[in-house]
């Protein structure tokens, strides 16, 4: 049985492939488009995991859609009436939009999905996931665990921002979730966007910033913007945040309680920047470490699985996993909304079609998220050709000597090889390798090869079978999303004067002696690197360790300031807290319907005038009919019956 997953038409658009229960392919839309977080039909990435597999369209039993944009819209909707007449300039722009493309997002997919198949039948094939589900599922059916706690952490699908379920087999039972606007992804986008940065991309950057400065803010995002419980359910006071009526993250409440308007991004960062930047990330983990802890203590479960946004934040991670609370924990690679592709494909095989799991691998069912396309020696000699590039053809054993040399001769390296990464981070198939050892790799690859912020830390891959003496962690992390700190024998104490340096400046004093690879705070972001999944990256690193009795080399992405790497073309170089799963309803404050706001006429631009109905509209009558007709697609129980499968 072969299900083809998409996800589409928010951000990271992606899609997967699974066969017989087998994840097969799986790559992201701005791999192929070079734009960043694409956001439209992944037409390539459809047409890349058909090829994989040699069939089309009509040979795959189901096509699975990550979320279900009747229940987005519907949280627009009241979340839009709660607020009333609030918010109405940012909801008038958002809904010709919605009326024109977002609702139809059924129609717009079929549309789409008949190009490749004109007979295919669309109403028993087509099937719909709710966006959390598609997390849960994208974390536990990959993860290695027949049983499992799965949690899952984001800014907001349809309603859910939070959720959590019990994985058992081929089974997932959702068991309860957070709502919207109360979430841990938005709260943290909030300071994104109020330290300067881009909001769903600049999280990474926060989280880079967070160990120069203190965190000074936390007992005051404690005190007035988080409402945080002993079980780690939250509530967010919405009176400092501007994300459900406006077009900002923060307001003017907000400005005033960190004593200045929002930093731009041109702006000089100083170190209140950073401190707000610690002091998020304290607040985020111990949000997460309150949900883990109670989460262990109320299921006695050993196997912990991650995914969402949220999940990407490898520092929360790292303490996750030393607080020991769970034996084992695995994070889905493709943690964001790519990764939902994948979520929807495996839930409708093993959740819609009622089919068992396949024995994973002994790491997992991500095949080491090499999932992508590859290209063959000679499709990439003809590429080189036709760039007109200089170059010349070797051996492996000469390309790893040949590379060895490179690296311990302090070069930057661009190594392409095998299928392409699925997920963020790049895993030793599309890299920019470097020596951990060098002083001045970090700022030079920064500087002059990524054309990025001095500040940005680079992560080691290490030698499965050496992590533990080089880094205070002796457990897989194939995929970057663990942090723990160098090894002490590793390390560097710093001088009296180099302690008296303040946050950014502390940059250049070299930690340890790896310090490409050590942040300010010793912590480094760790790749381990597995013969089963990567021999050649593995033989490379075990040969650069011979050479250098280092087994830890610097690998970053092909991605440059604000572009992608591309993955055909080679580069030279609760009303309040938790709510039962079944129950859908909403955390929006109910508010004062008004009547001239939810009878005034909405206004149309001219695309959408063809969509949006003439004349005034009744919110409340549109949200009530579109509940009555997208009954089918809503959740209506804790097994989520969402529709009919043949
Ligand atoms: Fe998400």
């Amino acid at each position: 049985m072969r299900i083809l997953g998409i996800s589409a038409f928010y951000h990271d658009s992606a899609a997967a492939l699974v066969e017989d229960g087998r994840i097969v392919a799986a790559a992201q839309e701005e791999r192929f488009t070079r734009k960043k977080h694409d956001s439209g039909f992944p037409r390539h990435a459809v047409e890349y995991c058909l090829r994989e597999r040699g069939g089309s369209l009509a040979d795959v039993d189901h096509v699975a859609f990550y979320d279900k944009p009747f229940l987005k819209f519907e949280r627009l909707l009241e979340t839009y009436l709660a607020f009333a007449p609030r918010g109405f300039p940012s909801f008038s722009k958002a809904l010709p939009l919605w009326l024109r493309e977002k609702l139809f997002q059924k129609s717009l997919l079929k549309k789409q999905l008949k190009a490749y198949a004109p007979a295919y039948d669309w109403e028993r094939r087509l099937l719909f996931t709710e966006h959390h589900q598609s997390h849960a599922a994208s974390a536990f059916f990959a993860s290695p665990f027949q049983e499992a706690v799965v949690l899952t952490m984001d800014g907001v699908g349809e309603w859910a921002t939070t959720s959590v379920s019990l994985g058992t087999g081929h089974h997932l039972e959702m068991r309860k979730e957070i709502h919207f606007p109360h979430s841990l992804g938005l709260l943290y986008s909030a300071f994104t966007y109020y330290t300067g940065f881009k909001v769903n991309s600049g999280e990474y950057k926060v989280m880079g910033l967070a160990p120069y400065g203190e965190p000074k803010y936390a007992k005051l995002i404690f005190d007035h913007l988080i409402d945080l419980k002993d079980d780690g359910s939250f509530r967010l006071n919405l009176s400092y945040f501007d994300y459900c009526t406006g077009l900002r993250m923060t307001n003017r409440r907000f400005d005033d309680l960190f004593e200045a308007p929002p930093r731009q991004p041109d702006e000089l960062l100083t170190q209140r920047h950073l401190d707000l930047a610690a002091s998020i990330q304290l607040v985020t983990e111990e949000v997460v470490l309150r949900l883990t802890r109670a989460l262990a203590a109320e299921t006695g479960a050993e196997n912990l699985c991650l995914a969402g946004g949220v999940a990407l934040n490898c520092v929360a991670n790292g303490k996750v996993l030393r607080d020991g609370r769970f034996k084992r924990v695995w994070i889905q690679p493709a943690a964001g909304d790519a990764g939902g592709a994948l979520g929807a494909a495996l839930c409708a095989y093993h959740v819609f079609r009622h089919q068992p799991r396949t024995p994973a691998a002994p790491l997992d069912a991500m095949h080491g998220a090499y999932l992508g396309p590859s290209f063959s020696q000679a499709e990439v000699e003809s590429r080189l050709a036709k760039l007109g590039a200089r170059f010349s053809t070797v051996t492996d054993d000469q390309l790893i000597e040949t590379t060895v040399e490179a690296l311990a001769d302090g070069k930057a390296v661009g190594w392409f090889q095998g299928r392409m990464e699925f997920g963020p981070r790049a895993l030793g198939a599309r890299s920019i390798l470097g020596d951990a050892r060098s002083p001045t790799m970090q700022s030079l690859l920064n500087l002059k090869v990524k054309y990025r912020e001095s500040f940005r830390p680079f992560a080691p891959s290490v030698l499965r079978e050496d992590v533990a003496g080089w880094f205070d962690l002796d457990a897989d992390s194939p995929y970057m999303l663990l942090m723990a700190d160098v090894a002490k024998q590793h390390r560097r104490e710093m001088t009296p004067a180099e302690q008296a340096l303040f946050g950014i400046e502390k940059l250049h004093v070299p930690r340890s002696s790896i310090p490409a690879v050590t942040h300010v705070s010793y912590s480094a972001r760790i790749q381990t690197v597995h013969w089963d999944t990567n021999p050649r990256y593995h033989t490379l690193l075990s040969a650069f360790k011979k050479r250098t009795s280092c087994p830890v080399i610097v690998n970053t992405s092909f991605n440059v300031a604000g572009r992608t790497r591309r993955a055909g073309r080679l580069k030279r170089t609760a009303r309040l807290g938790w709510r039962r799963a079944s129950v859908r309803d909403t955390a929006v404050p109910t508010g004062d319907p008004s009547p001239c706001c939810s009878n005034r006429p909405l206004r149309r631009s001219r695309e959408s005038a063809e969509r949006v109905p003439r004349g005034p509209v009744n919110l409340r009558r549109v949200l009530r009919d579109l509940r009555a007709s997208a009954g089918r697609e809503s959740r209506q129980g804790v097994s989520f019956p969402v529709k009919e499968t043949p």
